[in-house]
């Protein structure tokens, strides 16, 4: 191969983004990006980028999927156990990416952080397959394990004792509610000018749009 990782370049040149165009509210300019990225369709289109950070700043990234959003936010269900559950419980502010590369597109949300509602983390929990309900109890999500077979053995004893049952929620699994602040549109153009729309929320919940360099 004699193409380096500094060789690797795309310009980016599908269609742009203007202030004029994108509707007055974001979650609405979200829900057609996302109805585009569905129509694509994209391999996992609902991934996104989850940040969180500890108290004293230091950060961490990982991708989980979105599994609901409205005018309330942006939603998407863990282990409240994780490392994300616990700096999330420290530190309840989050920072979200979606990148769409076959359409050249991100999107960047940032907000404060809530859980959702307990009824919601049921509702959600009780329409996921068996198997993932059972992996919600097998895994102590983040934490070290000694090998594999311990993982696969607690799954099997899992199944036999809710073999044609219900599986509860475990109490320490739900969802989070990112409530945005900011959500930035990012269509990629050629040259490297890019178009960058920004949405601020105001006081009133209403938003400020704003182009940003890129
Ligand atoms: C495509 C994809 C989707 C994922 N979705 C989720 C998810 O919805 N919830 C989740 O807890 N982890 C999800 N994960 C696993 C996380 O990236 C991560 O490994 C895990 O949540 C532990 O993160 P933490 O130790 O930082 O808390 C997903 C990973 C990938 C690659």
């Amino acid at each position: 191969m004699d193409k380096t990782v500094a060789d690797l370049r795309k310009d980016y040149t599908l269609q742009g983004l203007n202030e004029t165009d994108v509707a007055p509210n974001p979650f609405i300019q979200f829900q057609k990006w996302f109805d585009e990225a569905l129509t694509a369709q994209l391999l996992e289109p609902n991934a996104m980028t989850l940040a969180t950070t500890t108290p004293d700043g230091k950060p961490s990234a990982r991708i989980v999927l979105l599994k609901d959003f409205d005018e309330r936010g942006f939603v998407f269900f863990t282990n409240y156990n994780s490392q994300k559950g616990q700096e999330l419980a420290e530190n309840p502010e989050a920072a979200l990416v979606f990148w769409w590369a076959e359409l050249e597109r991100q999107v960047r949300v940032c907000g404060h952080v809530e859980k959702v509602s307990t009824n919601d983390s049921d509702r959600y929990f009780q329409s996921r397959p068996f198997n993932s309900r059972l992996g919600a109890w097998t895994s102590n999500q983040s934490d070290i394990i000694d090998n594999r077979t311990l993982l696969e053995q607690r799954f099997e004893e899992l199944q036999a004792k809710y073999e044609n049952q219900d599986v509860p929620r475990p109490p320490h699994w739900g969802g989070f509610r990112v409530i945005p602040t900011q959500i930035e549109f990012w269509q990629g153009r050629s040259s490297r000018l890019h178009d960058r729309i920004l949405y601020t929320r105001l006081d009133d919940d209403d938003w400020k749009i704003q182009r940003l360099s890129p």
